[in-house]
């Protein structure tokens, strides 16, 4: 059985006071028979990961012994290819975002790849990076605008995952979730049809090793509390990656009623 996962990517974007009122207001909207089976991760900029996660915490409910938000993790947003400490000025380790309580990290985001000038075999040693560092990658592929209109997309989600298939080696995917995030649909208001993402998902759980049979394959660009469901309704969309409607509480906490 796969994980199902909704990923709040909050970009370049939020403040000590936000975390705060997003946090109260996550804690009061979440309903625990109604958000089942899914792990809500949250992933702020690397400055208020302590905040967050301190945040959530002091939201435990006390008295009933148990934790509204307990399925609730943080992930960073990139580490370095190094697993360990070093002279690498304004790098984070893998070792360090375990250090801050991440469980996830997301790796590749195509927005890392355009403005950062990370290349594939760069993601890919990021990848085995998290993983050696205790941490479950997200790892993001996804075509481009022209890409998509010349019929290239499975031959670039397959150039971009092969060089994570080259170097991971036994369980290394296992532990993994993989991103599909068409770029075209990032920050746009384009999402992808149900079938446009079923079929990227099919084909990159056919690349991955056992058929990826418990390895979740979530959709990200432009998903809201208005197509979440109809995306979700697919047998091979296990979650999302969310960017602007993660900003937003209520509707993180809609989206990941829908699955
Ligand atoms: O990583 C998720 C992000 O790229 C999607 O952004 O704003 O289209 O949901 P958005």
């Amino acid at each position: 059985m796969r994980k199902s996962i909704v990923v709040a990517n909050w970009k370049m974007h939020g403040s000590t006071d936000h975390i705060k009122s997003y946090v109260s207001d996550l804690h009061t909207k979440y309903d625990s028979d109604v958000i089942t089976d899914v792990d809500l991760v949250f992933c702020p900029p690397t400055a208020y990961l302590q905040s967050l996660n301190l945040e959530l915490a002091s939201n435990e409910v006390s008295g009933a012994n148990h934790c509204v938000l307990d399925n609730c993790k943080i992930g960073g947003q990139d580490l370095s290819h190094y697993v360990s400490d070093g002279a690498y000025t304004g790098e984070v380790s893998g070792r360090m975002l375990s250090d801050l309580g991440c469980q996830y990290v997301i790796i590749g985001h195509s927005e890392r790849r355009q403005y950062f000038g990370e290349n594939d075999n760069l993601v890919a040693e990021k990848f085995i990076a998290a993983i050696k560092s205790g941490l479950t990658p997200i790892f993001c592929v996804g075509e481009n605008k022209a890409e998509r209109e010349r019929g290239e997309t499975l031959s670039v989600v397959k150039r971009q995952l092969q060089e994570v298939l080259d170097l991971a080696c036994g369980d290394d995917l296992l532990n993994s979730v993989i991103a599909y995030e068409p770029i075209w649909a990032i920050g746009t208001g384009l999402t992808a049809t149900p079938e446009q993402a079923s079929q990227v998902h099919r084909y990159i759980r056919d690349l991955l090793p056992n058929k990826g049979i418990s390895i979740p394959v979530i959709y990200g660009g432009s998903v809201k509390p208005e197509n979440a469901k109809e995306l979700f309704s697919e047998v091979d969309i296990d979650g999302a990656l969310v960017g602007g409607a993660s900003l937003n509480a209520g509707s993180f906490l809609s989206i990941a009623a829908s699955i």
